[in-house]
């Protein structure tokens, strides 16, 4: 894994969205991964103002979300298809046909499930992988003791998890309990992930996910048998980090010829 740690918020979310457009420019009709949540809106706000000042071209990118919630219709405004349209669809110009996300809905989720894998591989894979990361570890809606290995399924949310996504909705009761998740070992096909986090309630699971053992008591660590994972974090993210100074050290001192 490459660990950067940066200043501020802001930062990670304007380099974040560097290498995301690295990967459109390199491969127009190229897959990007799409978390929801607040940790990526900063990487979609910077990538739409590219689109909008004519410096990326994202009319041929394809998208695939990580989840979806289970029972919320779709134009509710915190299905993740809403948030998705919202946030990544209308301001990158992304095409909403090559835009797919987790069928919350299905009468039979188990065949939805199989029929969002099969689009994953129809499409060739995810290039690249955005991931945030839950206070909890988990990555996608793959709650803490999910299979390492598992794949696109119906996952009850944690009490946590319900918690920390209440300030979305008008009452916490709202809240979903259950969602349609991509799995780990689905993440995990990605040829790249790159996971940001923020804020000092992310310090323990990024610590976690980054220096800890491989263990589904925190998905997120399974990240560390990726051959090509980069997390960028803030300072308040980094602060529980033992190898933090390291991890600077490494990142000021990068050769010009290490690709990012
Ligand atoms: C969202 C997702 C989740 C979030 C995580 C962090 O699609 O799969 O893993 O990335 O819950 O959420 P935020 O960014 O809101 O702190």
């Amino acid at each position: 894994m490459e660990i950067i740690i940066l200043p501020t918020p802001a930062e990670v979310g304007q380099l974040a969205a560097r290498k995301v457009a690295q990967t459109i420019s390199t491969k127009p009709a190229a897959v990007i991964g799409l978390a929801t949540g607040s940790s990526p809106l900063e990487i979609y706000a910077a990538l739409a103002a590219q689109v909008q000042g004519g410096f990326l071209d994202t009319r041929q990118v394809r998208g695939f979300a990580l989840d979806e919630y289970v029972g919320l219709p779709r134009e509710h405004p915190q299905s993740y298809a809403s948030v998705i349209h919202r946030e990544v669809v209308e301001p990158m110009r992304l095409d909403p046909a090559q835009v797919q996300l987790p069928d919350g809905r299905a009468a039979d989720l188990e065949a939805a499930c199989e029929a969002y894998e099969a689009a994953l591989r129809d499409a060739g894979g995810v290039d690249i992988q955005i991931l945030g990361i839950g206070g909890n570890g988990h990555i996608g809606f793959n709650e803490p003791t999910s299979s390492l290995r598992s794949r696109t399924r119906l996952k009850t949310l944690a009490p946590q998890t319900r918690a920390d996504n209440a300030r979305f909705f008008d009452d916490p009761e709202q809240v979903p309990t259950h969602c349609v998740t991509q799995g780990l070992g689905t993440i995990m096909d990605a040829y790249e992930i790159l996971l940001v986090a923020q804020g000092s309630g992310k310090g323990a699971a990024v610590a976690a996910a980054v220096e800890g053992p491989v263990t589904a008591m925190c998905p997120g660590s399974i990240l560390q048998f990726h051959p090509h994972a980069t997390v960028i974090i803030d300072e308040a993210a980094a602060a529980q980090l033992v190898l933090a100074d390291y991890y600077r050290y490494t990142y000021a001192n990068k050769p010009a010829w290490q690709r990012f």
